[in-house]
């Protein structure tokens, strides 16, 4: 709810509120953002920041009001220039090269719904979900107006927040930042969480105190980037996942972005976050206008969990979109880690049978499959079939696909184009790079140059022709470089800066187009995994490739790094080869399942050469999934354990998704490395119903008696020698029996007191009541209501 009370404003959601004033001076004061809280006018009052006298050598606003120290206010949104020295929201530079700006209070408008955005994507909700309130800003001294606009999604305690610049002057004028969020508290010791990492090591919690300075989270690559993903977490020092209080920011944006938090010298915290303006700045003619990403904001008081549960919902209702929103996803086999580029159609069929088999629904060819792709130095930009490799094109492969009961999916690039491809022969000026200089290359590759009206449009073209070309359900769409060489050769030298931006805006336009035209095709964003992972590409594409790393330890945590601020409905997750491509790793396959199945399931394997025991695996595994599907997709996802060591534990997860009607739940614990002599396991779950009765059963699995080495000859009359025949015979008929769970308990006792599970190997002994539990052994827990007499 929104709510106009005398010069204050008052943004209501379910569990919080967002209070701003106006002060006499005409700035917009911030007065609180937190735990709902009563705000009757005298309330208000009460917030407003009281000041006398200016304080030690700050500036004073104005003659007229000589108390008002910038410095130190807590304000909605701070132009720099008249006193704040703190991080701006807006800089511009004027006609007469003043950077000076003082946007002051002029009008507001509320209304039930949401606007939208000519030139980027946002969240969006209907009248009844949704309120929207606009305040209008005019600069003092020169023609400029502000719009802030916020938008109030109650239910999901969600709040967002866009800016929007009108040049309502004559002269043309310089934007050097236009920021989408500023949050000022009153006060500090907070703490920040990034997510940060690199290729394959994606979303990595990185918490650091915030003190009397600046941490900055920030993308340059000119994608979101797995360098510093643009969520971001601010909290109280005592915050856990189930208590305290935190905030959750993010920004529906897919290029350059910037967070800050900031102390100052009288311990206000400060953060803003947008389009990084170290990289960045727009010429605005008379009468143009600037749109800024939308930012969205959320708080809590119950901890992190509950601080997700409101960004998973937020996006799950308001930013993924279209036909496959709430659609269950098909199980894909992907070709890429099972044949790299060495495919042909007879490869590719072989493999989609023994898929059909173990139940894929969804056959997906990767990279390779155009132009004279053998390798990753040619053919991006020629998107026609290699007829070596599908002597029927793209038609006959999806045909024969179809025939065998499978859907067809294909990867592109479409960003991208190689020195060696007709395209480049045809166009070598459309590709970001300084002419006649020489350029720097990721992957062997170039980036189109997306800021140019027919770039876009002849990619638009040439995947229309793609997609129209066969039966295509799914599209992967891949970007595999960061940006160097920044320079356009659309733009006029002034303009250069304004590459990175017009480069994200000329995508936004592409994909829509795109999405809009096939619809019912289910779209992967890809960016060599996580490197564009964020609220932007998620408006068109309902699901991204996670990481690049299929390693299901290193999966654990980088899928727990994303569910604080993903829902885990948007993250593909593949169980893939062994050892794995990335790290050499042995996985059990139950463990790369177990890991995988909280995202939206696939493979990627070469299936023709899985043992049988893996292949029987992976058909009981598609089952189980799809059974569980409907509701796992848009469950509730708890973190338990998140990975760190204690004392008797190395690299623990322990994750539930709970049904919407909580009638279902599915636990993972995962262990990735073993204590030995410590035997003792529990779990406990969370956000079950207290008062239901549950079913407590893990999946009943048979180990192969090699998994015990050597250790065979404690139990068999002769003695065997590992890896000899006789040891590889005796395994292939031989299953050990692995322990059973079950137990009917209330939902009470499974969230609060929890079930301890059989005891662990502990090299003392072992029986079928013995829980099999080595480095990166895991366990999925299945809890159904059950009625009891
Ligand atoms: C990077 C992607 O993330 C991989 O999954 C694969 O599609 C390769 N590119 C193909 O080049």
């Amino acid at each position: 709810m929104i709510k106009k009370q005398n010069n204050a404003f008052i943004l209501t959601t379910q569990h919080t509120s967002y209070v701003f004033h106006v002060l006499p001076s005409g700035q917009l004061e911030h007065l609180y953002y937190g735990k709902k809280a009563d705000c009757s006018q005298q309330a208000v009052e009460a917030l407003y920041e009281k000041n006398e006298f200016l304080k030690g050598n700050m500036v004073s606003y104005s003659q007229d009001y000589n108390s008002l120290g910038l410095e130190d206010m807590c304000l909605e949104m701070s132009a720099y220039g008249k006193g704040d020295i703190r991080e701006p929201f807006i800089e511009v530079t004027h006609f007469d090269g003043s950077r000076t700006s003082d946007f002051l209070y002029a009008d507001y408008e509320i209304k039930d719904g949401k606007s939208s955005c000519d030139t980027l994507p946002v969240s969006y909700g209907t009248e009844e979900d949704v309120q929207e309130l606009k305040i209008v800003l005019r600069d003092r001294c020169y023609d400029l107006e502000l719009h802030l606009v916020y938008n109030v999604f109650a239910s999901c305690d969600v709040i967002t927040r866009r800016s929007v610049l009108i040049n309502t002057s004559e002269q043309e004028v310089t934007v050097n930042r236009l920021l989408s969020n500023q949050l000022d508290l009153d006060d500090c010791e907070y703490t920040c969480s990034l997510f940060t990492g690199a290729w394959a090591r994606e979303m990595n919690r990185r918490d650091m105190p915030v003190r009397q300075g600046k941490i900055v989270n920030s993308s340059v690559t000119g994608t979101s980037s797995n360098r510093a993903n643009p969520f971001v977490m601010l909290w109280e020092n005592n915050a856990s996942e189930d208590a305290g209080n935190c905030y959750g920011m993010n920004l529906i944006y897919s290029g350059n972005h910037y967070e800050v938090f900031e102390v100052n010298g009288y311990g206000k915290t400060r953060f803003v976050s947008g389009i990084n303006p170290n990289v960045f700045q727009f010429q605005l003619g008379q009468g143009e206008v600037f749109e800024a990403p939308e930012a969205v904001m959320t708080f809590s008081d119950k901890g992190f969990n509950d601080m997700s549960q409101h960004m998973h919902q937020f996006i799950r209702n308001h930013v993924v979109r279209g036909y496959w929103k709430d659609k269950e996803r098909p199980v894909l086999l992907n070709s890429w880690e099972a044949a790299y580029f060495k495919f042909d159609e007879g490869k590719l069929l072989s493999m989609a049978k023994n898929a059909k088999k173990a139940g894929i629904e969804l056959f997906v060819m990767d990279d390779g499959w155009f132009g004279e792709r053998n390798d990753d130095k040619s053919s991006l930009g020629d998107w026609y079939a290699n007829k070596k490799k599908l002597p029927n094109g793209l038609f006959g492969l999806a045909k024969k696909i179809n025939d065998l009961g499978l859907d067809f999916g294909l990867w592109v690039e479409p960003e991208m184009v190689n020195e060696k491809s007709r395209l480049y022969e045809e166009h070598p000026d459309w590709v970001i790079r300084i002419p006649d200089v020489p350029h720097s290359e990721g992957r062997n590759q170039m980036i189109l140059d997306l800021s140019r009206v027919e770039v876009q449009d002849y990619i638009i073209h040439a995947m229309t022709e793609v997609f129209s070309s066969a039966n295509i359900s799914y599209v992967k769409w891949d970007m595999n470089r960061i940006f160097s060489d920044y320079f356009s050769g659309g733009l006029s030298a002034g303009r250069q800066a304004e590459l990175g931006h017009r480069y994200v805006m000329g995508l936004y336009r592409v994909m829509k187009q795109l999405t809009e035209t096939f619809p019912k095709i289910l779209f992967e964003g890809c960016c060599a995994g996580g490197n564009r992972f964020d609220l932007g590409i998620l408006c068109y594409m309902p699901q991204i490739w996670t990481s690049d790393n299929t390693d299901a330890l290193c999966r654990a945590n980088i899928q727990t790094g994303y569910s604080y601020g993903y829902p885990m409905s948007v993250l593909s997750a593949h169980v893939s080869g062994c050892p794995n491509h990335q790290t050499l790793r042995n996985t059990s396959i139950e463990t790369r399942f177990n890991v995988a199945c909280f995202g939206i399931l696939g493979y990627e394997c070469n299936i023709n050469d899985l043992s049988k025991d893996e292949y029987d695996a992976m058909v009981e595994q598609i089952a189980l999934y799809k059974e569980m599907r409907s509701w796992l997709f848009r469950s509730h996802y708890y973190r338990i354990k998140n990975g760190k060591d204690t004392d008797y534990t190395k690299g623990v997860y322990q994750w539930i998704a709970v049904s919407e009607d909580k009638e279902h739940a599915l636990g993972l614990y995962l262990q990735s490395q073993v204590l030995p002599n410590y035997a003792y396991g529990k779990f406990t779950a969370k956000g079950l119903d207290d008062e239901k009765m549950y079913r407590f059963t893990n999946r009943f699995i048979q180990y192969n008696v090699k998994e015990f080495g050597d250790l065979i000859n404690t139990v068999t009359p002769v003695h065997i020698k590992k890896d000899s025949i006789v040891h590889n015979t005796v395994a292939k008929f031989v299953k050990m029996d692995g322990e059973t769970e079950d137990y009917v308990v209330s939902g009470s006792l499974l969230n609060n007191a929890g079930v301890k599970l059989k005891q662990g190997f502990c090299a003392c002994g072992y029986n079928n009541n013995v829980r099999f539990f080595q480095d990166s052994a895991s366990r999925v827990y299945r809890m159904e209501h059950v009625e009891v007499e």
